[in-house]
């Protein structure tokens, strides 16, 4: 069982190559030692790659993951490169811990989470244990050592709770939150913002968007991209809650890892918190659609109810906050980013389904019990 990471190493060193990074940011990164937490997730191991290639040889990844996203405890997501050191560990855990910060990190990008909004209703203490027990625990260590950055993945769906206007801004406060995964990451940022008002911790608050690109693998509590490309592979219907009018903005996860890379070095990032997304939305039925078309599966769509905790009917996200404080700027179309995706997908098809963690009958996209 091992990936084909030629292709996605290809795809970062030509994104890398496509971004023209600042030439001080890449020698701001050489030669460092940084932490990523959850680095064998849909999106940390992009930025494991990226940052790999941006701290070269002299420089070292650690990166940290319990495997609680796929079904089988392996490091398939983990790519075999020279500089990155992988640790199977558990962010609640010292002893973990420990051995990460023996390391000395001089940045941490937080990305382990307890994934996602209908896992922490279905499991809500794990969720607070991970997402909250774990993060106080993480920034308790970061505070011992000297680092220059924590950067922190928040979510725009957590934040903004339910009837924002769009595009969703920075400023929007809800108290309106429908699920424990969206509590908890918004907890997460509040944590955050004393950890560096009290002790001047450097942290980050990255907003994201719906991830999508190569690296994420299906499962019952995963996003609606790998899922629906995961029922179109198998020619079953996609089953969509709502009446697939419904939006988001889907964000290519290499994007994603451009403003992470940027968070973490612009010092005007530091106690803020923005958005990192595409900034335009494709509605579900479209995407749907696009997943048959190159899928070539010919099942029909299915129209279910939306689920209770899902009032977001629309998801737009503005990026002028992060385009003013770290230059971000999404780089990859919709149709490029779908394209690696579907490559992807399709190269990795035995193993993806082999990972895939969908228990029977618990599709939680169409549980009865919503
Ligand atoms: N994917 C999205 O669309 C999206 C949107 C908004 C925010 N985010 C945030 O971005 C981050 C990364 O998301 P992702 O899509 O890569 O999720 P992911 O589930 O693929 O990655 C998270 C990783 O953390 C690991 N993990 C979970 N619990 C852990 C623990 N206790 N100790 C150590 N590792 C643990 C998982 O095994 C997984 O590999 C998360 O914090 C998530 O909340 C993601």
């Amino acid at each position: 069982m091992k990936q084909n990471w030629n292709f996605r190493i290809d795809l970062v060193r030509n994104y890398l190559k496509k971004l023209q990074l600042n030439p001080e940011i890449i020698e701001y990164y050489k030669g460092r030692t940084v932490y990523i937490s959850g680095g064998a997730g849909a999106i940390g191991s992009n930025l494991v790659i990226a940052l790999s290639i941006l701290v070269g040889e002299n420089g070292k990844i650690i990166s940290m993951d319990n495997f609680s996203s796929i079904k089988v405890k392996t490091p398939w997501n983990t790519p075999p490169l020279d500089n990155v050191m992988f640790i199977e560990g558990d962010v609640r855990n010292d002893q973990s811990l420990k051995r990460v910060f023996k390391e000395k990190p001089s940045l941490i990008f937080h990305l382990a989470c307890f994934f996602a909004n209908q896992n922490s209703i279905d499991y809500p203490e794990e969720s607070a244990e991970v997402d909250v027990m774990g993060h106080v625990k993480l920034l308790e260590y970061a505070n011992l050592v000297n680092i220059d950055k924590l950067v922190y993945a928040s979510s725009g769906c957590a934040i903004y709770g339910s009837y924002p206007e769009l595009p969703l801004k920075e400023d929007f406060i809800s108290m309106h939150l429908t699920t424990p995964y969206q509590i908890n990451k918004m907890v997460g940022e509040m944590y955050n913002n004393f950890y560096n008002h009290h002790y001047n911790l450097p942290i980050v608050n990255c907003r994201f968007f719906n991830s999508y690109g190569p690296g994420e693998v299906p499962g019952q509590y995963r996003n609606v991209i790998p899922n629906f490309m995961y029922w179109a592979m198998k020619g079953k219907s996609l089953p969509i809650t709502g009446d697939g009018s419904e939006t988001r903005d889907f964000t290519y996860v290499l994007d994603l890892a451009q403003g992470l890379i940027k968070a973490g070095y612009y010092d005007s990032a530091v106690g803020e918190n923005f958005n990192l997304a595409a900034g335009k939305e494709i509605s579900i039925k479209e995407m749907s659609e696009t997943v048959n078309k190159v899928t070539k599966n010919s099942s029909q769509l299915v129209f279910n109810p939306r689920r209770k905790w899902d009032t977001k009917p629309r998801l737009l996200a503005s990026i002028k906050k992060a385009r003013d404080l770290i230059n971000y700027e999404p780089i990859i179309n919709f149709d490029e980013g779908f394209s690696h995706n579907v490559d992807w997908f399709k190269d990795n098809w035995e193993d993806i389904e082999r990972l895939s963690d969908f228990k029977p009958g618990m599709n939680s996209a169409v549980r009865k019990k919503i």
